[in-house]
């Protein structure tokens, strides 16, 4: 299953690479997680020439080592002027649904991952097999991710379960690290797991009492005082008239 899944990575990558990778392209999001290596590494195999013109733009420090390590231009999304997009980002995913909407943050880079791929015209999902759920919160059960301010944490948990999550909790540090995980932003992770969550197509008949659709649980989460944000990445919610849209133009397994 190990090898299965690697190689559903890597396939994913090159094709999405192959697909949305233009020639002309000069500024590329590059986000974060093990699938990314995959997108890397077969950016790289197009050789120098081919990207000579392109700066890469990273969600984190992982991403930030992954493209200095393959030889490309490394370059920071602070300096893109509000004027300019991002030709095209690609991230993984820790869930992606039917209409395309993810769950990300496994890797506590979600805040960064957004504005990466918000700031592209075009947002682009790599994933394995694994990640494809007709609905997210099915096959991810760990939670959706919450970025939060550390002192916010206990009412934001108090908030959480009146909304209806079941057991949310703080993510702890690594093993043999006290305390909870701490972001980039010197920020904690709250993982807030929650019913499958339905589309907003889905007719109310078939939504079980309390469940959620994930444009309304995005939109009540990130109006939680002390969430700085949210890994559902989801709807478009306007944000394509100033940037890119929340979710992926296209998802590839
Ligand atoms: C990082 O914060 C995440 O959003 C990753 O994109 C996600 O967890 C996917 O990671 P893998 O590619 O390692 O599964």
């Amino acid at each position: 299953q190990a090898k299965l899944v690697e190689t559903s990575k890597r396939l994913a990558a090159f094709q999405a690479v192959k697909d949305y990778l233009l020639p002309e392209y000069t500024r590329i999001g590059i986000g974060s997680g093990s699938t990314v290596v995959y997108v890397v590494e077969a950016i790289a195999a197009l050789g120098p020439a081919a990207t000579a013109k392109m700066a890469f733009y990273p969600t984190g420090s992982q991403s930030e080592e992954l493209i200095e390590a393959a030889g490309l231009h490394l370059q920071y999304i602070n300096k893109l002027p509000a004027a300019q997009q991002l030709d095209v980002a690609f991230d993984g995913a820790d869930e992606v649904d039917d209409d395309l909407n993810l769950i990300k943050g496994g890797g506590a880079c979600l805040w960064q991952e957004k504005i990466v791929a918000t700031s592209a015209r075009q947002f682009v999902c790599v994933a394995d097999f694994r990640k494809l759920s007709a609905r997210l919160g099915t096959s991810w059960t760990k939670g959706i991710p919450i970025e939060v301010l550390p002192m916010a944490a206990p009412r934001v948990l108090g908030e959480l379960e009146r909304m209806g999550s079941l057991g949310p909790r703080i993510r702890p540090g690594l093993p043999g690290k006290a305390g909870a995980i701490v972001t980039d932003n010197g920020l904690w992770i709250i993982d807030a797991p929650f019913a499958p969550l339905q589309l907003s197509r889905d007719s109310a008949s078939t939504r079980s009492n309390g469940t959620w659709t994930v444009d309304a649980l995005a939109d009540s989460l990130i109006k939680i005082p002390g969430v700085a944000e949210i890994g559902l990445f989801y709807g478009n919610n306007g944000l394509e008239v100033a940037s890119g849209a929340q979710k992926p133009v296209a998802a590839y397994f």
